[in-house]
């Protein structure tokens, strides 16, 4: 695996984190490339839960380098939180960089995503609320603060200024708000500049390195597919792009130098945030997905919307990103239902059948779906670790899924810790 892309085939959740984790055992750097702190990836281990927004999931083996690249957007103030707390808990942060040319999430930027989700009302997209769009907002205009500038005061200071010209208008006459101050702003910032200083680098230079000395990298991405900025379900996606092609931007590496492509998806699905959802689900099984898995946001602790797992999605996502592998995350959670579901075609108001992702938003908010059900198994499955533990109702459920998607399955999650997994197979 010298070079391997990690990505969300669904809304997010899916179990990035862990996949991560247990693949970075084997990589020598694992580095974030989109997204920012609306991200929450989990780490289960020896007994002990990380909740990891910024820094990749590769933090916990020391020695192995992570790095945060430069599409991804970084609230200063969130990140040496994080660092704080996992220095306190003994992880090593010494191999930890972050580039120059990462935009900083600014405190307008918060205010910002807050009032525009209030002002949306009805229409609101359900943010993190963590200013993530916004910060994207001003990357593209070019009135972006980088992670670069906090190594000079000054500069930091006038762009600052530049920047709140306008944001002042909109927090006060748009959204009757208080205005900010840039030396205020600036001033909060110096202890987190300090702080982030001895981080700050060149990571596109430091991954070029790594794969001429032969080493295994691993790109993390955060949020899904279907929140895709482009092809996602748009308006209700974040503002990056989270699939595969955009690790090479995000990083700063050319396409020649990837390796393969993992796809991580849930046995079934879920979402947090507005939007829509076609296999939805608002019954027991719906139920028993909540509660067995725990689906409860990471970050901003939301209850997650369950249902069953839609494979005319899962086909989209592995053509966007180009999965060489899937990762099927939380089997364990459907032990127990009499039957299980997979959602193979759209029907539409009008009677057609979909069995690609349709191509027009009105069309998707509309279709219902189609199912092929399969029986259930009631085996707890967290003991499984290899394909031979499995129920056969558990293991021909996956096989169908490898099927549909035309991509082997070579990860099986079987429970929430690092080693509960059926690892290295070909389904
Ligand atoms: P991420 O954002 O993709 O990293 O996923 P999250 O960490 O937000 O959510 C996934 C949740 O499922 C976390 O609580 C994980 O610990 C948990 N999880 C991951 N894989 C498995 C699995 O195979 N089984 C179970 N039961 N839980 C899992
Ligand atoms: P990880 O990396 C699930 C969702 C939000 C909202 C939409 C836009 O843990 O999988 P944003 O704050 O990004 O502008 O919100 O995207 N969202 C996520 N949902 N997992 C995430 O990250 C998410 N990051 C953003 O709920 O619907
Ligand atoms: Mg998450």
């Amino acid at each position: 695996m010298p070079t391997t892309i990690v990505v969300g085939a669904q809304w997010g959740d899916e179990g990035k984190g862990k996949v991560v984790d247990l693949l970075a055992e084997r990589s020598d750097m694992v580095a974030r490339f989109q997204g920012g702190n609306n991200a929450g990836h989990t780490i289960v281990t020896g007994g002990e839960t990380y909740k990891l927004h910024l820094v990749p999931s590769g933090i916990l083996y020391p020695g192995t380098t992570c790095l945060i690249g430069s599409g991804t957007v970084v609230d200063p103030a969130a990140l040496v939180a994080e660092l704080d707390s996992l220095e306190e808990r003994g992880v090593a942060l010494d191999t930890l960089r972050l580039s120059g040319n990462a935009h900083l999430i600014m405190p307008y930027h918060i205010a910002l995503d807050g009032a525009s989700e209030m002002k949306l009302g009805r229409f609101s997209i359900g943010t993190t609320r963590r200013g993530i769009g916004p910060a994207y907002q001003d990357k593209a205009a070019r009135v972006g603060i980088r992670a670069q500038d906090l190594l000079d005061a000054k500069i930091l200071l006038a762009k600052l200024q530049i920047a709140l010209e306008e944001k002042n208008q909109l927090l006060e006459v748009l959204y009757g708000l208080p205005r900010m101050d840039a030396e205020q702003i600036a001033s909060e910032l110096q202890p987190h500049a300090e702080r982030l200083a001895p981080f700050i680098a060149d990571t596109s230079l430091l991954v070029d390195r790594a794969l001429r000395e032969g080493k295994r990298v691993l790109m993390e991405g955060a949020q899904g597919t279907l929140l895709d900025i482009d092809h996602g379900t748009y308006p209700f996606v974040t503002s990056s792009n989270p699939i595969a092609g955009a690790a090479c931007a995000g990083i700063g590496i050319g396409p020649t130098r990837i390796d393969q492509v993992i796809g991580v998806s849930k046995a079934y699905t879920t979402r947090v945030g507005e939007g829509p959802f076609p296999t939805e689900i608002d019954s027991a099984a719906g139920e028993h997905m909540l509660t067995q898995g725990n689906e409860f946001g990471t970050t901003t602790g939301r209850q997650r919307r369950c249902g069953w797992l839609d494979l005319v999605a899962l086909r989209y996502a592995a053509r966007l990103s180009g999965f060489t592998e899937l990762a099927l995350t939380k089997l364990d959670v459907l032990s127990g239902l009499p039957t299980v579901q997979l959602c193979t075609a759209y029907r539409t108001p009008e009677g057609d059948r979909l069995t690609e992702m349709p191509y027009h938003q009105t069309v998707f908010h509309h279709c219902t779906p189609e199912y092929r059900e399969l029986p259930g198994w009631d085996d707890d499955l967290t003991g499984c670790r290899t394909l031979g533990d499995l129920p056969a109702a558990a293991r021909n459920y996956v096989e169908a899924i490898a099927d549909a998607v035309e991509v082997p399955i070579t990860l099986i999650g079987t429970g929430q810790g690092r080693h509960e997994v059926i690892d290295r197979v070909e389904i």
